[in-house]
């Protein structure tokens, strides 16, 4: 199975989120054998959209077989927190949350602290948390079941690490045996396959190549 995970951060209006899952069934649609390896669950495909996109969408992916994940979550739960989106609140709509994100790290101070607090709030409701890593220095949460690895240098600069050195850092990180281990970082169609190609590499976290649906079918007819 390939995890193959798209995070549209904070792009695309509610229209745009629609016609993009319109345009991804019909790419899909004359593909079948892509549709089906999708609804079997041999590629499981994430969609991380803005917070406010999630229940319009959320019809239009169970029929693919996609599953919706948020980009982020509260480190509290529900209560007096002014701004924040609680676990709770998406459980219904969303399997799983990126958590971590280097986006998050560095504009909006996150630390490991509070990515463990939400490591484990995003289990109690059952969504799976996706960890993001910029290196061997962050700390894995000893719950993270899935961990995608992002040099930041290779995050929406085209510089994508090689998948070699990819593996090569996995061997250094402190990842539980049974964890799923993406890779994130300027993947594109291109190459996408290099990565999935690579037993030890389960999947993959697409940042601007998934805003495209034709550039992020491609990518799929890959895994
Ligand atoms: P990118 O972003 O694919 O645009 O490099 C990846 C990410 O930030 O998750």
């Amino acid at each position: 199975m390939k995890l193959i995970v798209a995070n549209w951060k904070s792009h695309k209006t509610d229209k745009e989120g629609v016609e993009w899952f319109q345009e991804l069934e019909t790419l899909l649609n004359t593909n079948p054998i892509t549709l089906e390896k999708i609804r079997e669950n041999q590629i499981r495909v994430v969609v991380c959209p803005p917070f406010p996109l999630l229940p319009l969408l959320h019809p239009l992916a169970q029929p693919l077989g996609i599953f919706l994940g948020a980009q982020n979550i509260s480190s509290h739960e529900e209560g007096s927190f002014t701004g924040e989106v609680p676990t709770l609140i998406i459980a219904d709509m969303c399997q799983y949350v990126i958590v971590g994100h280097s986006e998050r790290r560095a504009l909006f101070h996150e630390t490991d602290a509070d990515i463990g607090k939400k490591v484990t709030l995003a289990l109690e409701q059952r969504i799976e948390p996706i960890v993001c890593v910029r290196n061997e220095e962050d700390i894995i949460p000893p719950h993270a079941s899935i961990v995608a690895y992002e040099p930041v240098a290779a995050i929406g600069t085209g510089n994508n690490m090689r998948p070699e050195e990819v593996v090569a850092v996995k061997e250094t990180l402190l990842l539980s045996q049974k964890a799923l281990f993406l890779y994130g970082g300027s993947v594109d169609p291109e190459n996408a396959s290099s990565y999935l190609a690579h037993q030890q590499i389960d999947g993959l976290l697409i940042g601007s190549a998934s805003l495209d649906p034709y550039q992020f079918y491609t990518i799929l007819r890959e895994a």
